[in-house]
């Protein structure tokens, strides 16, 4: 009998139904569930998807994707436009692109590229290797390709070659200097893009990119630059060619209010150029930022947002059309830049538990040599031990920390043998447990309390890489929802950190997502006979696009899967991970020449008799078989 209660208790503790959107839950079986299209009763069960990717050799670490919820996003955010334009009577469309960026996967962009069709959804790049991916899509003509990022020559050549294949390609210049560039370009080509212009808006964002916009931001033109850049294009007689102005306040805004005042200077400046004469301008680019609520807290909190999607675009569709109104122009397509909120729900990656470090239980092995205790510290860590209550613990606590560095410092001297510190050793301990245990049960905990309690946590090694599958966590401090894909009709039985393979102290994670605050250790179970595997979530935005290769640990195998409408699952998809040659060939360590130096080595030890001569085309043949697997832990 599944233990629901215990389930309940599990959709509480990890908060999912909160941070899950609607796209994943648990099942009343433990298990955990994604539900692509956002109905429950199409529910894929992840526990399963993994044991069938493994039927076909594909195993953990591995990306799970979905692309019916980059559909679903799409939707939402369309179906949110289509909704405020018609409360508010605005006078105008809403155009998305998809900033490149945030997830340069081809599976994920050719998704996004395949349902935003409809909505003559469009592309957003930063630099000329972007730019090149986006021409090869086939978008609608009224799709636009916004060219952001800081441009030479060559970049502003690129646009125009797109713009000449029929391409609605605004070219936003981002600083005085490409002005210059662009109108030799005007000056030059027959097509020519058309031009945007970002603004340095007063007006800051909230959250960790708010330096993305105010005064001190390294994007867009001043006001005063603006009016020189108008001026220049005026005299020149481009007017006709300015049809955009842009702004982006930075990622993850997460307070509406810095959102709205932000766009009420936007709107403002919009009209006032219009008012100018710059009478083509037709779209407000209002950026991307749409915040991911990674905790599920909704709260102006770093990981979260004190709106939800259709509040932002409310805000967005009423404050511009008002300031139009007010300054009597018309209003303008809105364009929207969003990349979390679009890719950060539609993958995930799951990963196998390989080892548990559980702390050293209490032996009292060495405690109880008591002839040892000749010297002061042992006394007095034993007189500690012996007296630690709920009233003092945190004064003894204080006190054994100055014993226990004594006892460093003698042993370091050579007044201790071995035995005398390991009895030191474990009357600390267990002192550390004692004091911990009284300090949970105040109502406030004080932060030592809170780093102690990090020495009596399991340590679960998770056979991935922080830095290659959720770099972010490592980087920015960035907290993902982490959950164990099963067995939540279970009470967890440990209190865990996890440790990834690579060879670096950073690859851990020690805070999570709970239903009131961060917490610094995870619920976990006892790892048994069956797999237990560890899905990080919420991982589609940025986390493939920043990924890095330490330790030359590459990307991830992938399964795509899509749900059909009576509720089956098919994996659609199937890419392999990186093998370890493509990772070497990637670091110039090219295979031929691998395989030579290897050769000449085993003939120089089969030529000095070191080697047996048979087998030498045997190490060969086992290394060149070792160099096209997967280098995480197989199983
Ligand atoms: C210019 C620009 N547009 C759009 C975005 C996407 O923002 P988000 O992923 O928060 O929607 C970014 C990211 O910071 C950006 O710099």
């Amino acid at each position: 009998m599944p233990n629901l209660s215990q389930i309940e208790q599990a959709r509480r503790d990890y908060n999912i139904d909160e941070w899950g959107a609607g796209y994943f839950g648990i099942d009343d079986r433990g298990f955990v569930e994604c539900y692509p299209t956002g109905r429950r009763a199409q529910a894929v069960v992840l526990h399963d998807v993994v044991t069938r990717a493994r039927q076909r050799g594909i195993h953990p670490p591995l990306i799970i994707r979905f692309p019916q919820v980059i559909a679903s996003q799409l939707l939402r955010l369309e179906q949110a436009f289509q909704r405020a334009i018609r409360e508010f009577d605005y006078r105008g469309r809403h155009f998305g692109v998809f900033p490149f960026k945030v997830n340069q996967r081809r599976e994920f962009i050719d998704a996004v590229i395949e349902c935003g069709a409809q909505y003559d959804y469009g592309l957003e790049v930063g630099s000329k290797s972007e730019l090149i991916a986006a021409i090869s899509y086939p978008l609608s003509a009224r799709a636009l390709l916004v060219c952001n990022g800081f441009k030479d020559e060559e970049f502003v050549t690129m646009a125009c070659l797109a713009a000449e294949m029929g391409k609605n390609v605004v070219l936003v210049i981002e600083g005085p200097d490409e002005l210059q560039i662009l109108l030799n370009k005007l000056r030059q080509q027959r097509v020519t893009a058309q031009i945007g212009i970002r603004t340095r808006l007063y007006s800051k964002g909230s959250g960790k990119w708010e330096n993305s916009s105010g005064s001190g931001s390294k994007f867009g033109l001043t006001i005063i630059e603006l009016l020189d850049c108008l001026k220049t294009l005026q005299q020149e007689g481009h007017t006709d060619k300015v049809t955009m102005l842009h702004l982006h306040i930075g990622s993850q805004i997460t307070e509406i209010k810095k959102f709205k005042t932000a766009l009420k200077e936007a709107a403002r400046i919009y009209s006032k150029i219009v008012r100018m004469g710059f009478t083509a301008v037709k779209y407000l680019d209002i950026g991307g930022g749409v915040g991911v609520d990674y905790d599920g807290s909704k709260t102006s909190s770093q990981f979260s947002a004190n709106y939800v999607l259709q509040e932002f675009v409310n805000d967005a569709v009423y404050v511009i059309g008002q300031v139009c109104r007010d300054e009597n122009v018309a209003t303008p397509d809105i364009v929207t830049e969003s990349g979390r909120i679009i890719a950060a729900y539609h993958s995930l990656v799951v990963t196998d538990i390989r080892e548990v470090q559980a702390p050293s239980a209490a032996s009292a092995n060495w405690t109880q040599v008591d002839h040892r205790e000749t010297e002061r510290c042992l006394v007095e860590l034993r007189y500690i031990y012996d007296n630690i209550n709920a009233k003092n613990y945190a004064e003894y606590y204080h006190d054994a920390i100055e014993y226990h560095e004594e006892l460093a410092t003698l042993f370091n001297l050579g007044y201790l043998d071995l035995e005398a510190r390991g009895c030191g050793e474990e009357l600390f301990q267990e002192i550390c447990r004692k004091a911990l245990s009284f300090s949970v049960r105040q109502k406030y905990s004080v932060a030592e309390f809170k780093f102690l309690r990090q020495r009596f946590v399991s340590k679960y090694l998770a056979n991935f890489s922080v830095f290659q599958s959720i770099p972010d966590a490592w980087s920015i401090g960035q907290l993902f929802p982490v959950m164990p894909l099963s067995r939540h009709h279970e009470c967890p039985t440990h209190e865990a950190n996890i440790v990834d393979i690579t060879c670096d102290s950073d690859g851990c994670l020690a805070q999570f997502i709970d239903c009131k605050a961060i917490k610094s250790v995870l619920g976990l179970h006892s790892p048994s006979s069956d797999p237990y595997y560890l899905g990080f979530f919420l991982v589609g935005a940025y986390q493939e696009s920043l990924a890095s290769e330490h330790n030359l640990f590459g990307a991830t195998h992938e399964v795509e899967v899509s749900v059909a409408p009576d509720g089956s699952y098919d994996i659609a998809k199937i890419t392999a991970g990186d093998t370890i040659t493509e990772l070497l060939e990637s670091r110039n360590y090219h295979r031929k020449t691998l395989v030579a130096s290897f050769l000449k080595q085993v003939e120089r030890l089969q030529s000095n008799g070191t080697l047996d001569p048979s087998r030498g085309s045997e190490i060969i043949r086992d290394l060149k078989t070792c160099m096209k697997s997967y280098p995480y832990l197989s199983s």
